[in-house]
């Protein structure tokens, strides 16, 4: 598997990203030996494109796998993979937080572990373990599932003919689904995917306005559902939005009367509707650091149709979870593979079942107000938003009316068999200030009898049902003792 050159590939590419290359020769290595192995992965957009490029590569490669998914890695989800025959299983998007229930797995030889993730490992050692966290690289906003993934693929291309480059564009999927680009884009190792992304042709960066739904949202949605943006009288405001766009010197309707989107509009038209939009949001006193995110780097997927859910990288992403988190990995996962058909009709068809649900969800949390502790706000959605979904709904609720940026959110949902769900979000400026919401939720959780984990910025966790109380007064504390320290 090694070449002779440190350094670069057989043909000569460097490797994306040095730092983790033994690590990935060794996973490689591990199951170019093995032949025959289970793939499992995580059920949202990073876990999907995870499993893309495994499968893609593991193709390739000849290789004999079959593919799971699943909701959490918990001990059950352990248990019933021990239980089927493969002596190799390869993680991807999960394992290290789980390192714990798996390495005893491994020890009494129930099967060999080969894991490419990105999340906190759990203290437990393991071999062929791909994370860039184990080289002081940030799992948060460097590298995803799909980026550890997309090494595993190129430390396999040395045994392919090609060297798997063209699959960096999925991993740039799920660095984005996890929410990885910040101000400037992608950053870190994520940066050398994009390289090699557009390298292979998949990919173009492009300065753009950096509101969701570019290439599918008419442009009064576009700007009204711009919560990010948060620009009075436009944001939030679907009058506001119609008045901004029809007061500018650009036709909005098509010949048919039809809303025109962002895609639709030409080069000068879109710098008279973001000059005009700088202008206003500069008028209506916007701080200057979110008027100069308005305009930013994003991503589009050079081979898709533009107009479709699958051009810009962001709304792909939010296609997948659509899939994914509503038992349909299969779907997202055919998507992934490039399937047009049936698999991309049925995408839709669930796309506009996720929507409603995001938006049902997020009137519901902005009607009810959440509740707040001494460190933390929160909210208890019960059976009123389905438990996979609740992180994305709690992480687009922040900054919403009533809904604070400055402390971290923790939401519940109830997940059935006395078990309740946790999601928590935080922001970049408190993990500046200290906040850890994966060692948060690890130890809160674990101390009522659940377990969770995940980033400093992003965490989640199942508790029993009647420990809500107790579990919420462990994470106010530990959040205020973070907060406290630096
Ligand atoms: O399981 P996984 O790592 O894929 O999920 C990461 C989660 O963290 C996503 O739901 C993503 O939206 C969230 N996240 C966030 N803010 C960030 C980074 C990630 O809410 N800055
Ligand atoms: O990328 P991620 O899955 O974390 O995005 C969360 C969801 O937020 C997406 O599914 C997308 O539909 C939605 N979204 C939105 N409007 C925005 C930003 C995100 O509807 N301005
Ligand atoms: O489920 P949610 O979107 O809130 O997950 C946020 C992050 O926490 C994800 O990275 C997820 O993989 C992680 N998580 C975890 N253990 C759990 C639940 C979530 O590590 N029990
Ligand atoms: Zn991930």
């Amino acid at each position: 598997m090694a070449s002779a050159d440190a350094t670069t590939d057989h043909d000569g590419a460097a490797f994306p990203v040095p730092e983790l290359r033994e690590r990935a020769e060794a996973c490689a290595a591990r199951l170019c030996e093995a032949g025959e192995f289970l793939l499992c992965s995580h059920i949202d957009a990073d876990g999907l494109t995870s499993a893309a490029v495994a499968t893609a590569a593991f193709e390739r490669a000849g290789f004999d796998f079959e593919t799971a998914f699943f909701k959490q890695l918990d001990a059950d989800a352990v248990a019933s993979i021990a239980a089927t025959d493969y002596d190799v299983v390869c993680f991807t998007d999960f394992g290290s937080g789980q390192l714990d229930v798996i390495a005893p797995r491994e020890e009494a030889g129930e099967f060999v572990p080969v894991i490419a993730d990105h999340h906190q490992p759990a203290e437990a050692e393991t071999e062929f373990h791909l994370n860039p966290l184990l080289e002081g690289l940030d799992g948060a906003s460097e590298l995803s599932g799909a980026g550890a993934a997309y090494l595993l693929a190129r430390a396999l291309g040395d045994a392919t003919e090609t060297d798997n480059r063209d699959l960096a564009a999925l991993a740039v999927v799920g660095a984005v689904g996890d929410m990885q680009d910040n101000e400037g884009g992608l950053s870190g190792a994520n940066e050398a995917l994009v390289a090699d992304a557009v390298a292979a042709g998949a990919l173009a960066e492009v300065t753009d306005l950096a509101l969701y739904g570019r290439q599918t949202r008419p442009l009064p949605k576009l700007l009204e559902y711009a919560s990010e943006a948060r620009i009075p009288g436009i944001s939030n405001d679907q009058a506001g939005a119609i008045e901004f766009l029809t007061d500018l010197d650009v036709p909005m309707k098509d010949a048919d009367g039809e809303w025109r989107r962002w895609v639709d509009l030409d080069g000068d038209e879109r710098r008279t509707v973001a000059s005009a939009l700088i202008r206003r949001a500069v008028s209506s006193g916007v701080p200057s650091e979110r008027v100069d995110a308005l305009v930013d780097t994003t991503y589009v997927l050079a081979d898709e149709e533009p107009g479709t859910e699958l051009r810009d990288v962001s709304e792909f992403s939010t296609l997948l979870n659509a899939t994914a988190r509503y038992e349909r990995a299969d779907v997202g996962l055919a998507v992934c593979l490039g399937d047009r058909g049936a698999a991309l009709d049925r995408a839709r068809t669930l796309l506009r079942n996720h929507r409603r649900n995001l938006s049902e969800g997020l009137q519901w949390i902005t009607n009810e107000g959440v509740e707040r502790e001494e460190h933390v706000q929160w909210f208890d959605a019960g059976t009123r938003i389905r438990e996979t979904i609740v992180g994305i709904v709690a992480g687009m609720a922040v900054g919403a009316n009533g809904v604070s940026a400055r402390k971290p959110i923790v939401a519940f949902a109830d997940k059935g068999a006395g078990e309740t769900k946790v999601s928590a979000r935080g922001s970049g400026f408190l993990v500046r200030e200290g906040l850890d919401l994966s060692a948060v939720l690890r130890e809160a959780s674990r101390a009522v009898g659940g377990d969770g984990g995940g980033h400093d910025v992003a965490a989640g966790a199942t508790i029993p049902a009647d420990e809500r109380e107790a579990f919420l007064e462990a994470v106010d504390e530990l959040v205020g003792e973070q907060l406290a320290d630096e």
